[in-house]
């Protein structure tokens, strides 16, 4: 039987070991082992593969989540808009602040957050909208940010897991005021440990993301303002900016499995797969069919050796950290229905066109 995993890190390692150990050794060396030449340099190549001007690397997606809304000024009593369907991080961006997460309902077709239903929940409180490009597709920040204009609310981004995906041709990351992205080992641009980072465009906001991952402080000892410790490891960039050597060639493998994937269950019947928007250019940090009989498809690839996900089982408006928002299930039917049906096959640049014919075989198997 062949054996599928759902990602396999060690693959990639093992193509980039000659490049990486080198520049981790280099590090150790140089002893910077907190932020330092490898940060700073991944950072400038990061920012300028992505169009922003400015981009800060921090301990985690989590942290950029946070940094992206704290620097816009979100506090205690503001409101924050984000899609239901998405990874918990997102809305602790705006916890950390104090702030309450207001939930949206996802677009049946991308996914992402509605922009036909975002405008009922803005309020007098609404301070920022985050829009997530969730498994790699961008949202549709044309029609988000022709809302968030006319009410004068900041139109954030989760780039998690849309490093070097594109909305009309732009790359995401530079299309919000603020945005963050994350480099957990897992997500196409990862780092061998936790990372993140956040970007704009604007001088005063890179200003402060910079204090802000170092105590509120631009100069030892002196604190300017309210911080944090938000700092990356020197190795982590040092990996971070092997790894920027082939991220494109990464992000292209990518796109072709989900296309083998795309003409192989194009016709199996209770298979649904992802649709690619007009104005996207997709980069499938996960590859997320829609299945009848979810479950028991699962527990078939399970026995046939091949691993699978689902992003996300519980919904956030169901999660019981969010219990007291008093979230009503029948507000959400996109996502509600996503939360039954979807199931994320194996994807990495790595993966062979043998192994995706046997998913694509063993899916058929059920199915028909
Ligand atoms: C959409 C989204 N936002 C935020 C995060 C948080 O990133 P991290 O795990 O690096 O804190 C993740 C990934 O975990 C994510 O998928």
């Amino acid at each position: 039987m062949m054996r599928v995993p759902f990602v396999d890190l060690k693959a990639q390692y093992l193509s980039i070991k000659d490049e990486v150990l080198p520049a981790i050794e280099q590090v150790l060396s140089s002893t910077a082992f907190v932020l330092g030449k490898s940060v700073s340099d991944f950072e400038q190549a990061f920012a300028a593969a992505h169009g922003v001007r400015y981009f800060t690397c921090v301990s985690s997606g989590t942290a950029g989540n946070h940094l992206a809304l704290w620097t816009l000024g979100v506090k205690a009593g503001d409101e924050v808009i984000l899609p239901s369907n998405t990874f918990i991080a997102t809305a602790w961006g705006a916890t950390l602040c104090g702030a309450t997460p207001v939930f949206v309902d996802v677009e049946p077709d991308s996914y992402n957050i509605d922009p036909a239903r975002l405008e009922a929940a803005i309020t007098p409180r609404t301070k920022a909208v985050v829009a997530v490009h969730l498994y790699g597709q961008p949202a549709d920040m044309d029609a988000l940010r022709e809302i968030t204009d006319r009410h004068g609310i900041a139109l954030v981004e989760d780039c998690a897991q849309s490093h070097f995906a594109e909305y009309k041709g732009k790359r995401t990351g530079g299309l919000g005021i603020t945005s963050s992205f994350s480099f957990y080992p897992g997500k196409n641009l990862g780092a061998y440990g936790e990372g993140g980072g956040a970007a704009t465009n604007d001088p005063e906001i890179a200003r402060k993301y910079r204090m802000i991952r170092d105590h509120g402080s631009e100069k030892k000892y002196y604190h300017e303002i309210y911080g944090h410790n938000y700092r990356m490891e020197g190795i982590q960039g040092a990996v971070l900016g092997v790894k920027m050597r082939h991220i494109e060639a990464w992000t292209e493998s990518r796109r072709r499995n989900a296309a083998r994937y795309n003409e192989l269950l194009k016709n199996v019947p209770g298979i649904c797969t992802p649709k690619e928007m007009p104005y996207a250019k997709h980069v499938y940090h996960l590859y997320v069919v829609r299945a009848e009989r979810r479950d028991e498809l699962q527990k078939h690839l399970e026995s046939k050796g091949i691993a699978t996900g689902l992003h996300y089982p519980v919904p956030l408006h169901r999660q019981q950290a969010f219990a007291h928002l008093g979230c009503k299930p029948s507000d959400f039917p996109v996502t509600e229905r996503l939360a039954g049906e979807i199931l994320s096959l194996p994807m990495y640049p790595e993966l062979t066109a043998e192994q995706i014919r046997y998913v694509c075989d063993s899916i058929s198997e059920f199915c028909r």
